[in-house]
């Protein structure tokens, strides 16, 4: 078999750039893509925020300066390559200092659908001046779903890309990049409105996803439960009745880990490595990470975490309704790590103010402290309202701190219950959105860690799960060669 030549475009890669999971997902579906022997090539914006000294970067000298007209202005570009770090796959960076020199890699100011409109046409015309016509564009998010478009029209012309099939991901339907359709007299796309929903026109609506959920060919999503989902006006976000027209080519594949990256054994981030062999590292690990945090370690006591992006999606309003209750009543510890909503920082801010033996709060993003995180607690909390996959849940199953989920999404497909009659599962997981459901698991799994032998059974079940990077790429190669008809 051929490899196939995959032009993977995202607007987050690892490690390079990161908020949340899209970043974890794409870096390692690279290395795994590269590594299966395929020609994957990598397409990034260039944020200021990435350190360039870091990797060995170089200007492609054939993509210099690179101009797209748009309607009564230019942009220009230049790209930047460099390799994945351990893989051999190529990443190219578009170098446009005016669209993503601006602190953070998303924004809120008035050209945002601009700068996304660029990293798709670059990609395009950066592939026209490789002369590579991929088997396969696979994009990601809203940032990306404009390339089935373009290929469609302003690029239609160009016979390199006749056979090219493309795939959108939806790694979070919460996020559409809705604009004004008074952009497309800017962006010069007046010529092909007809190619988009006309109520949305009517309705001054252009919205980035909408646009690339109605062109893709296939629509992938990052767990199976989250592909039934998102056919429901619950959790669809308006998308339901397109979800629902397409789910002959709507398919789930859920995330994998690299577990390169995140593996108690190895991980370079902990100074005690371990095992489910050797569990003493863990509990080392849990004695320095709540000095850091100024706690006091008291044995027997259960320590529960979270590291999250702080929004509303990940459950937080469930949790503040009760955290003051369960502080207050339980012998735990808690400790959590995120940015985000104001509101969210408040709540805990305050709960490590009144609880300052049993709540620590860093504010902010931190990479190595969420390994240490994962490492020295005993359970993790991920109540999320709605969970397209989720990793932190399938990292705390492998560092053997035992998750306790609400049942959506990849959650559902990840974590399974827990059950204390068949000494069966790997988790703590309730159903209903609510905090009642919610103080029930964590009095549950407060109960069950108070057995030594039942909660050490339980952890090695679920540090022997694999949901390896290795397993899920075969999928997403598989589809790609029904795609093109290899398969
Ligand atoms: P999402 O992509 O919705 O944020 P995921 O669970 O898929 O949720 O992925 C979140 C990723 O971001 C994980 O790798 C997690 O460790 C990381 N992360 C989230 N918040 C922080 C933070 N404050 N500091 C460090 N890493 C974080
Ligand atoms: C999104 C989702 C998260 C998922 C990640 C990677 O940010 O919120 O559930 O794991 O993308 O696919």
């Amino acid at each position: 078999m051929d490899p196939l030549k995959i032009c993977f475009i995202s607007s987050e890669i690892v490690p390079f750039a990161k908020t949340g999971g899209l970043a974890d997902v794409s870096g390692a579906l690279g290395k795994y893509l590269d590594q299966a022997g395929h020609d994957v090539r990598l397409f990034m914006p260039l944020y200021d925020k990435i350190d360039t000294d870091k990797y060995d970067m170089h200007v492609v000298d054939f993509l210099q300066n690179i101009t797209l007209n748009f309607n009564g202005f230019d942009i220009t570009f230049t790209v930047v390559t460099t390799k994945l770090p351990d893989s051999n796959a190529d990443v190219y960076l578009i170098h446009c200092p005016d669209l993503y020199h601006r602190g953070s890699i998303y924004t809120e100011d008035h050209d945002e659908y601009l700068r996304f409109v660029v990293l798709v046409r670059a990609v395009i015309e950066s592939c026209q001046r490789m002369g590579w016509g991929p088997d396969v564009f696979h994009c990601n998010d809203w940032q990306s779903a404009m390339l089935p478009f373009y290929l469609k029209t302003v690029y239609q012309w160009d016979d390199l890309f006749a056979n090219s099939r493309t795939i959108l991901t939806i790694h979070n339907i919460g996020y559409q990049g809705i604009f004004g359709s008074d952009r497309l007299g800017p962006l010069n796309l007046q010529e092909w409105a007809h190619m988009l929903p006309q109520d949305d026109l009517a309705d001054n609506m252009l919205n980035y996803m909408k646009t690339g959920l109605l062109l893709a060919d296939v629509i992938t999503t990052v767990s199976n439960t989250y592909a039934r989902e998102i056919q429901t006006a619950e959790y669809g976000a308006g998308m339901e009745y397109i979800l629902q027209q397409r789910s002959d080519h709507l398919i789930g594949i859920v995330n994998g880990v690299d577990y390169e990256d995140w593996n108690p054994e190895t991980d370079e981030h902990l100074t005690h490595k371990y095992s489910s062999k050797r569990l003493a590292g863990k509990e080392k690990n849990k004695k320095e990470l709540l000095e850091s945090f100024n706690l006091p370690y008291r044995k027997g006591v259960p320590l529960f975490s979270i590291i999250s992006r702080l929004t509303v999606q990940k459950g937080f309003d469930i949790l503040e309704e009760i955290l003051f209750e369960i502080l207050q009543n339980y012998d735990l510890q808690f400790i959590v790590l995120g940015s985000g909503d104001d509101r969210y920082a408040r709540l805990f801010h305050q709960a490590q103010y009144h609880f300052p033996q049993k709540f620590g709060f860093y504010e902010g993003y931190h990479i190595p402290l969420s390994h240490k995180i994962e490492a020295g607690s005993d359970i993790f909390v991920m109540p999320s309202r709605y969970e397209p996959c989720g990793l932190n849940q399938i990292y705390s199953l492998k560092y053997g701190t035992v998750p306790i989920v609400r049942k959506t999404g990849g959650l559902a497909d990840t974590v399974e219950f827990y059950d204390w009659e068949s000494d069966s599962g790997t988790g703590f997981v309730f159903e209903y959105y609510n905090s009642d459901s919610l103080k029930w698991a964590i009095d549950y799994a407060y109960t069950t860690y108070q057995h030594r032998d039942t909660w050490k059974r339980l952890m090695k079940r679920g540090m022997a799960q694999n949901f390896s990077w290795e397993l899920q790429v075969q999928k997403y190669v598989d589809l790609y060669q029904h795609l093109v008809g290899v398969s």
